[in-house]
């Protein structure tokens, strides 16, 4: 059931060298930088988001995230989520506005995989990088390495999925899209929505609670996802697994690494999923073919490197 939760909307990582995570984020993702604040923190986005940015950049000794954050509707939605929020149980923070620029007030709660989980009503809009608003091209010129479009979805590792799910289905209005369950017949990892996306967030319940799996960034075509991987090797970057295709969600997909260890994912297709349809389950037992459809294997770093 709808909550007036709409989508995600921005995720903060960590880095360890502010210069390196630019030439990776910005030349090879293809990131746009739109600002810089006053504590150093640097803001980008996909050219396709309508909003000044979707990915914060913070120089810090360890990587990993500090918070994803979804856009909510308008105030009120807020006001309403924030008390749904405290019933439940979750540790909740206020965020002024203005802590990231051009953002209004945020509430941020720790949800029971050990995330900080952010919802805000309003960021500055400034519409698509490099195309006019009435009659657009199809693309702007310009754009750099693998033209990331959005940002996409964050996968988190944790315990308590079943908790988790009640929170972010019965309390924010996100649908089960797909799952993995075990032979018991419980879920060891969920993919949830907010659209018809196959996904708008991804928990696992391996118990390595509060880890960060990777951000994903859309890619329109399979090709554009070769050619990202042509790209990589062209700069030496650290491959993870790919390009190839998940059984779960059908979608495409590459992982590589950025210079501080965070995985990235960059994803095309997917299946669409509308709220009142089952959602699609894979067994345990299978669970390389539901990960890596074609060679049905995974390999150790994909389970085990998290930050
Ligand atoms: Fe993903």
């Amino acid at each position: 059931m709808r909550k007036g939760v709409l989508r995600p909307g921005h995720v903060q990582i960590r880095v360890m060298d502010m210069q390196q995570a630019l030439k990776h984020y910005v030349e090879l993702v293809g990131l746009i930088q739109t600002h810089q604040d006053s504590q150093g923190r640097v803001y980008l986005k996909g050219w396709s988001e309508t909003d000044r940015f979707s990915v914060v950049l913070v120089e810090a000794a360890e990587p990993g995230m500090d918070f994803t954050g979804f856009k909510v509707v308008d105030e009120q939605t807020l006001v309403n989520l924030t008390r749904d929020l405290v019933a439940f149980g979750c540790q909740v923070e206020q965020i002024p506005a203005g802590e990231l620029d051009f953002c209004g007030r945020r509430v941020r709660f720790l949800c029971p995989t050990g995330h900080w989980i952010e919802l805000y009503a309003q960021k500055e809009y400034t519409g698509r990088w490099g195309v006019r608003e009435v009659n657009p091209e199809a693309w702007p010129r310009g754009l750099r390495g693998m033209r990331a479009m959005s940002f996409d979805h964050c996968q988190l590792h944790g315990s308590d999925l079943q908790l988790n799910r009640e929170l972010f289905c019965d309390v924010l209005g996100f649908h089960l899209t797909e799952q993995i369950v075990n032979d018991e017949g419980q879920s060891v990892a969920d993919w949830l929505s907010l659209s018809i996306k196959a996904h708008d967030i991804a928990f696992v319940g391996d118990g390595n609670v509060g880890a960060f799996h990777h951000a994903a960034f859309l890619l329109d075509t399979w090709e554009a996802l070769l050619r990202a991987g042509d790209l990589l090797s062209m700069t030496d970057t650290s491959l993870d697994v790919g390009p190839t295709r998940h059984g779960i969600t059908h979608g495409q997909s590459m992982y590589f690494f950025d210079p501080s260890g965070n995985r990235n994912e960059v994803f095309a297709g997917g299946d669409f999923h509308y709220p009142d349809q089952k959602p699609v389950t894979w067994l345990e037992k299978d669970l390389g073919k539901a990960i890596f459809y074609h060679s049905r294997v995974l390999n150790e770093r994909f389970l085990t490197v998290m930050t």
